[in-house]
């Protein structure tokens, strides 16, 4: 999709990204992180890896937030993004599990949560599986630290995992072709 104004707009100029509790934690670590980079333009690749880390993938609501905080035009943060293979403009499996290895996660298990899942689902993180039915992506943060180990489902943040529980999601993707988290 060719990035233009009415596109902007219609994708509600990032407003659609302030729906519920979970997207506002990750909103926060990519306001946070747009404010440690004093809302440089130059910064544009270090947000756009962080906003990927922390959504899976980068859509147009979320280059438009982006855009605003960097006050760069919408258009340059789309041709950046399109421009860098790393980025993805849409979800590369139907599901997308982000498991946050970020210090507090990793204290209380992460790691085991990411193996767990790979050995479950035959996959490595950073990729997807085969069919296309579910990506693996690790983030280093995701601003739900109180309720750690924590991950992002299918854009759902779910905290106080174990390798039981997280599985149970895995499980329902692969199995029963779910489309939203438990
Ligand atoms: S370290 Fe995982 S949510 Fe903060």
């Amino acid at each position: 999709m060719e990035f233009t104004a009415t596109a902007a707009k219609t994708q509600g100029n990032g407003r659609g990204l302030t729906k519920g509790p979970a997207a506002d934690s990750r909103l926060k670590m990519l306001a946070a992180t747009m404010k440690r980079q004093q809302y440089q333009p130059d910064a544009l690749i270090e947000v756009l890896h962080t906003a990927q880390e922390l959504y899976g993938y980068l859509d147009l609501d979320l280059l438009v937030y982006i855009a605003h905080g960097l006050k760069l035009p919408p258009s340059r943060v789309y041709g950046v993004a399109t421009f860098y293979h790393f980025f993805s403009l849409k979800p590369k499996g139907k599901h997308t599990c982000v498991v946050c290895m970020g210090t507090a996660c990793y204290v209380k298990g992460a790691a085991t949560l990411v193996k767990t899942i790979e050995d479950y689902a035959d996959i490595r993180t950073g990729e997807t599986r085969a069919d296309g039915s579910m990506s693996l992506i690790q983030a280093r943060c995701i601003g739900a630290c109180g309720i750690a180990p924590a991950a992002v489902l299918d854009g759902t943040v779910v905290g106080n995992q174990t390798p039981a529980s997280i599985v149970g999601h895995v499980k329902g993707w692969l199995e029963n072709g779910s489309d939203r988290a438990a």
